[in-house]
């Protein structure tokens, strides 16, 4: 038997499509529907997907609909709507656009899929998250955001490349929020164990910090017609499947803080324990205090998006 009966996808771009198919792929559910307001986009993806299902060995049934009932009964939902960033612009810039989108589907899992697990992948993610949390009222455990392993993959990656070491071998954090003021812990990144401050010199360590919080840009400008979605679907995938096999994985994610790394009522990217009920805690890790600083200023430009939030018309 699957470990989860149904993922609902809310959007069928190049991440929901992408992430539909990891999910197929790893099946650990009986069924992933695909969601989106354009007719046959959903159905199309989802029918190609389902149909490398004999040469993969997937017994995972893969749907498309673009009717929001579809959420009815599902275990876990990933809200990946939304428009990408073009070249010039910025997470924040989607604001406006997403927050609607993201209404939208916050109050169709309230009515459809009370029970479910939301990660919210829709940018900007941490405001989108907190926005998803607040209108849907579901309790804060069983939404949130993810970010986190994204960026952490991205600093990974680059820190295995400068050390010729295997990338999964390389661990670490990236907290703080899914934009410029993110927060790579270099006090906290090893290589199986062994610091990473004693492995890089300080100008490559800053070189790799740079790069992951251009990251997303890099590849936008690379792209030029949309975000990237290879890494993202595979970081929302790990956290699917931290979710489906309830392994109580310690990963970041953008989740809503209450009081933790003193700050509250705000999502924003910390080291959490997830499994099948969401976020079971948050680990608050000790910070030096240049990281602890750059903590405060990510928080800070979240909350600057909020306001802007807060004050869309209704
Ligand atoms: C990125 C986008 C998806 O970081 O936020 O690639």
């Amino acid at each position: 038997m699957s470990a989860l009966g149904k993922i609902v996808v809310l959007g069928a771009g190049n991440i929901g499509g992408s992430l539909a198919q990891r999910l197929a792929e790893m099946d650990v559910a009986r069924e992933v529907v695909l969601v989106d307001i354009v007719d046959g986009l959903p159905q199309g993806k989802a029918l190609d997907i389902q149909e490398s299902g004999p040469i993969l060995g997937f017994s995972t049934r893969v749907t498309g609909t673009t009717s929001l009932d579809a959420l009815q009964g599902s275990d876990v939902v990933v809200e990946t709507a939304g428009l990408a960033r073009k070249p010039g612009m910025s997470r924040s810039d989607l604001l406006e656009k997403n927050a609607g989108i993201v209404k939208g589907h916050a109050e169709a899992v309230k009515l459809h899929a009370p029970n479910a697990v939301s990660i919210v992948v829709t940018n900007p993610v941490d405001v989108m998250t907190y926005y998803f949390r607040a209108v849907s009222g579901l309790p804060p455990a069983r939404v949130f955001g993810e970010s986190g392993t994204l960026d952490t993959a991205r600093f990974r990656s680059f820190v295995a490349e400068a050390l010729h070491v295997a990338p999964r071998d390389v661990t670490g954090f990236v907290l703080g929020t899914h934009g410029d003021t993110m927060v790579p812990l270099l006090s906290l990144t090893s290589v199986s164990g062994v610091p990473l401050t004693k492995l890089l010199p300080p100008d490559r360590l800053a070189a790799i910090v740079a790069r992951t919080k251009q990251g997303g840009a890099e590849i936008v400008n690379l792209l030029k017609t949309g975000s990237a979605f290879y890494a993202p679907t595979a970081s929302q995938a790990e956290l699917v499947r931290a979710i489906a096999h309830d392994e109580h994985r310690l990963l970041p994610v953008a989740a809503h803080l209450s009081g933790e790394f003193g700050e509250k009522d705000v999502c924003v990217g910390v080291p959490v324990v997830l499994g099948r009920q969401g976020v079971e805690r948050i680990i608050e890790v000790d910070l030096l205090p240049a990281e602890r600083d750059a903590f405060r200023a990510s928080v800070a430009a979240v909350r600057a998006d909020l306001d802007i939030l807060a004050k869309l018309p209704k």
